[in-house]
């Protein structure tokens, strides 16, 4: 597929109004995407576990109106919100080529998210492709092409992946489960860089309900918002080994999810965890995203494991918070650790169980 097979070439504009709702869920990526091209384009592709808990329910009543542009209000959590408008409204104004009934109508975008709101999760992935999967519901209620009719088609999750896309990279990892990856490589067949595709190879049963479990070390804003971050890679003297060692990681992460080697899976996923920080620890002007906590987290887990010969293990988003992944039938140890040595390093002593789930539904 190409961009330009995105566009929606003809549609009828009887439809007065309708609402429709969909629930789409966070993802954490184990091989990360950092560093973006022009039109979001990544500079290297990444893979992540779909979660489960974590997830963004979006309501979109639309009015037909008659005047031009883009006519939208957004309420969070039952509140209008000003907040999110530039946002939508960038995210409009770049998907209304493909979408071109966006300027009939008139939207009411009415969001609410199952984890609590100055949390530190990022919610744009489970946000932005909640709105386009909506988009996508009207579209294929206008549509007078046949392709985008069921949301169960590969046009409609294509298009979803490739709409949510365009309002925040990790979004087109959002719409299907369990593991999906984003960017155009070799190892993975008809990936690509416009969307996310579902990872279809074999996946040992070790990472059958594969946990994570969040700590919030942080729950501020972000020190720097990924769209700054990603900008970071630019000129970046380590960018182009980077970009090339997440092909690399994404390789041998295929083999390791085919074998279920879970030593080899920890090697890999902490140390892209790691490597993401190192980007930012070595870029102008630089960061350090990680709080005292973070390390002492860390620390503990990397003991935790040798005594017990465990296999949890964490990854890391660009921000202080960290997520504990670990195969389900260590659930109930690494329950009691987290209660018994990590809780005090969390904001509050908040943390948040999820797992790794199925993808979006429709409501
Ligand atoms: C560190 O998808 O939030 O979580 O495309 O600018 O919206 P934009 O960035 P975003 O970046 C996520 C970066 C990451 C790694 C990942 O999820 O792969």
């Amino acid at each position: 597929m190409i961009a330009e097979d995105f566009i929606l070439k003809s549609y009828h504009t009887d439809l007065q109004n309708g609402t429709v709702k969909w629930v789409s869920p966070s993802n954490i990526a184990l091989v990360k995407y950092w560093g973006k091209k022009a039109d979001q384009i990544p500079e290297n592709p990444s893979i992540s576990f779909t979660l489960s808990n974590c997830k963004t329910v979006t309501e979109i009543s639309f009015t037909k109106k008659e005047d031009d542009g883009f006519q939208f209000d957004v309420y969070f959590e039952g509140k209008k919100n000003e907040a999110f408008r530039p946002k939508i409204q960038t995210f409009f104004e770049r998907i209304a080529v493909y979408m071109p009934f966006l300027k009939d109508y008139h939207f009411k975008i009415e969001t609410s998210n199952t984890f609590p709101h100055s949390s530190g999760i990022a919610s744009s992935a489970s946000g932005m492709s909640a709105i386009a999967l909506c988009l996508m519901s009207i579209e294929a209620q206008l549509s007078q092409e046949s392709n985008a009719l069921s949301s169960d088609s590969t046009y409609f999750k294509q298009k979803a992946s490739f709409l949510a896309r365009l309002g925040s990279g990790s979004a087109c990892r959002s719409i299907e489960g369990e593991l999906v990856v984003w960017g155009a490589n070799e190892c993975i067949k008809d990936s690509s860089d416009l969307y996310g595709v579902k990872f279809t190879e074999s996946v040992h049963p070790n990472f059958k309900n594969y946990q994570d479990t969040i700590l919030l070390v942080d729950k501020g804003e972000k020190q720097v918002s990924s769209t700054v971050g990603h900008q970071l890679m630019y000129g970046h003297p380590f960018a182009q080994e980077r970009f090339k060692q997440a092909h690399d990681n994404l390789a041998k992460l295929k083999t390791v999810l085919a074998s279920g080697d879970l030593e080899a899976f920890i090697t890999i996923v902490e140390s892209e965890a790691l490597t993401l920080h190192a980007m930012m620890m070595t870029s102008l002007p630089y960061f350090i995203l990680m709080k005292p906590n973070t390390l002492e987290i860390i620390n503990k887990i990397w003991a935790y494991r040798e005594a017990e010969h465990s296999k949890l293990c964490f990854t890391l988003d660009a921000g202080a918070n960290v997520h504990l992944l670990y195969p389900e039938q260590e659930k109930e140890n690494v329950l009691e650790f987290i209660k018994n040595e990590l809780v005090s390093y969390c904001q509050n002593e908040h943390y948040i169980c999820d797992e790794i789930g199925l993808g979006a539904n429709q409501i």
